[in-house]
């Protein structure tokens, strides 16, 4: 009998200690006290029955009955004092964090206005049946300069001063560079098959230059299009087209004569000015402002191509996309687009 209890005050310790272990809950550690340690408590029970056993059992079951109680509870002390701490510091936590306060809004950015240009001038000329093209960076100086009716040492090169990575790898200047490289795209089918090409082709661009209007990376955007008998007025038409619409409806454009080695005849192109709409004022010249080159494509070129310059023929015309966002925004200096300088790139 004395055995047996001894065996059981054991596994009850045990597995009070276990089951205390697991608690995080006050009001159930404050039950399973009340089971073992209560009025009917497992323990008491034990306790209770101690009186009944031989008196040469009674004193020490009644020993180990009592040690048992006792640890029991400084164990459920120790768990209770614990458990409230931990809840405490919960609350003062909570108190410290006034949970009403509005919340602090991370701020939302948005696109850089030369990336907001660029999807702009696709969208536009997307629907004139425009398709943007993506063309090397780092190009062949055949695609840039010779390709283009510029051989070696031909003078015109040193207009577009150029970064050279090798003798023949450079960072393009321009994105005429993209022009053979489409005409030559398909090039097994016949030359009449290949028409027409829409190309729109936006790049970066990269010239040892700055100053207010010019940065020595840029983008450019350069329009090819070709198919047969293609005149002047449909070059003149998908201009005043694009200055419509990214300059705004009274926008007009000109052409004024200009040499290109790569176009003929050749242009150089103007708009109205977005300040004083054509009349003149300090921010243009005489009401007008220079966007950029433009011409009838040379036959070298669609020579080189693959194309027949006889059966095919076309125009082109290169842009550069900060030039014209700062026309329309009226930006003083290109320069401020790559200074990352948040208040001036927020107005956007
Ligand atoms: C050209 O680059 C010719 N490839 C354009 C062309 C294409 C003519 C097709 C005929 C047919 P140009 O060097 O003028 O041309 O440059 C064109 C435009 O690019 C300039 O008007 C200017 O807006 C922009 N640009 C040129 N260099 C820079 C620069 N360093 N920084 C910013 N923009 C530049």
């Amino acid at each position: 009998m004395a055995n047996e209890i001894k065996n059981q005050l054991l596994l009850l310790q045990e597995k009070a200690e276990k089951e205390l272990q697991e608690l995080e809950d006050i009001d159930l550690l404050e039950e399973l006290h009340r089971q073992i340690l209560g009025k009917k408590g497992k323990l008491t029970l034990f306790l209770k029955q101690i009186p009944q056993l031989p008196p040469d059992e009674r004193v020490e079951t009644g020993r180990l009955a009592n040690k048992t109680k006792k640890n029991l509870e400084s164990i459920f002390k120790e768990k209770t004092q614990s458990l409230r701490l931990s809840a405490s510091q919960a609350l003062s936590l909570q108190e410290q964090i006034d949970i009403t306060v509005p919340g602090v809004q991370t701020p939302i950015g948005h696109l850089h206005p030369v990336s907001l240009a660029i999807f702009e001038i696709e969208d536009i000329f997307s629907r004139l049946g425009f398709v943007r093209r993506r063309y090397p960076e780092v190009e062949h100086e055949y695609y840039t300069f010779e390709a283009l009716n510029m051989p070696a040492h031909h003078p015109a090169r040193d207009d577009f001063e150029t970064f050279y990575i090798t003798d023949e790898i450079i960072l393009t200047p321009h994105t005429s560079s993209g022009q053979v490289r489409e005409m030559e795209k398909g090039s097994s089918a016949e030359s009449a098959e290949r028409l027409p090409i829409r190309m729109l082709n936006i790049a970066k661009c990269y010239r040892p230059q700055i100053d207010a209007s010019h940065t020595p990376m840029f983008f450019q955007f350069e329009g090819l299009f070709l198919d047969k008998n293609v005149s002047i007025a449909e070059l003149k038409g998908t201009l005043d087209f694009f200055a419509k619409n990214y300059f705004g409806k009274g926008s007009k454009t000109r052409l004024r004569p200009h040499h290109f080695q790569f176009t003929e005849p050749s242009f150089e192109t103007d708009v109205t000015c977005t300040n004083c709409s054509g009349r003149g004022c300090k921010f243009c010249k005489q009401g007008w402002l220079e966007l950029g080159g433009a011409g009838m494509v040379h036959p070298k070129v669609i020579e080189n191509g693959g194309l027949h310059p006889k059966e095919v023929n076309g125009f082109a015309f290169g842009w550069g996309v900060e030039r014209v966002a700062a026309i329309r925004y009226r930006i003083p200096d290109i320069r401020l687009l790559y200074q990352n300088d948040l208040r001036f790139l927020e107005q956007f």
